[in-house]
């Protein structure tokens, strides 16, 4: 499916690179969209696969309904946020021992059906500079493949789980379960049609059918490869900047280069559907 060009009406798209990411603006989303708003933001979402908005004064509420016009808001099934499930709270300071996202990843795999994608606000930043997100096209990882490694990989599964992920953030005498999922290594994207890798450094622990040491060194070279410098782009935060990334063909990865200062920011996410 190849997507059309638009002639933007309602704002302005910046392209940062010409792979990935696209800066958006001319619109308050603290307003209601309209339906050409919402058309020309998901038309930069899908060509840009991350957009980022600057100085964005929005309430938690306003934030929700912005990610509603996308789709069902998900529920994280460990980290909510106390009176808004729908909330991930992204906080980090002088008690901090770790960050979410400091790995490289496209958010929740382990589920059965990922979210499709995360919107983060952040009000808070690091003093100093810092705090930079960092997101790969895995389109882009994908195509740089070669025809025979993309032959291979085509149709092969593997297991995603999110115990070693989450199993520390549990409290003391609690036993819950992680999800575990297996997804296809490459996925085709619902909307563009086009093919990406979809395994993660956070949460893919295996290839299935493959021996531990054959499946380690794939996934190694895979991850390496994914996060080679020219399919990347790196966001900047000022307060009031927003991110809305694909989690279908993107992964992103959130730099911890500013402790003890503090980072603060909430992120809503969207359902999503199961890979193919
Ligand atoms: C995340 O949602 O993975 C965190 C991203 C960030 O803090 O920049």
């Amino acid at each position: 499916m190849k997507q059309e060009a638009m002639k933007y009406e309602t704002i302005q798209v910046t392209p940062l690179t010409p792979t990935i990411g696209a800066e958006i603006t001319g619109i308050d989303l603290a307003q209601p969209l309209s339906d050409q708003q919402f058309h020309e933001i998901h038309h930069a979402f899908t060509q840009h696969l991350v957009i980022f908005f600057r100085e964005q004064k929005i309430t938690t509420e306003q934030h929700k309904a912005f990610g509603r016009r996308f789709g069902e808001l998900h529920i994280h099934p460990v980290v909510q946020m106390d009176g808004h499930p729908e909330i991930i709270e992204i906080k980090a300071d002088e008690n901090s021992t770790w960050i979410a996202g400091e790995v490289w990843h496209s958010d929740v795999t382990c589920d059965k059906e990922p979210p499709l994608g995360s919107i983060l606000h952040i009000t808070k930043v690091p003093e100093n500079g810092g705090g930079d997100t960092l997101f790969s096209s895995m389109y882009r990882a994908y195509d740089m493949l070669s025809e025979p490694m993309r032959a291979f990989l085509d149709g092969k599964t593997a297991i995603h789980e999110g115990a070693h992920v989450y199993g520390g953030r549990q409290k003391r005498g609690e036993n819950r379960e992680y999800p575990v999922a297996e997804h296809p290594i490459v996925r085709t994207h619902p909307v563009s049609g086009r093919k990406g890798l979809f395994v993660n450094r956070n949460f893919t622990t295996r290839i299935s059918g493959l021996n531990k040491n054959e499946s380690d060194a794939l996934l190694n070279m895979l991850y390496q490869h994914m996060e080679r410098d020219d399919i990347k782009c790196r966001f900047k935060w000022r307060p009031g900047s927003m991110a809305f990334w694909d989690n279908r063909c993107v992964q992103h990865q959130a730099m911890w280069d500013y402790f003890p200062q503090t980072r603060y920011g909430q992120r809503v996410t969207i359902k999503g559907d199961k890979p193919v």
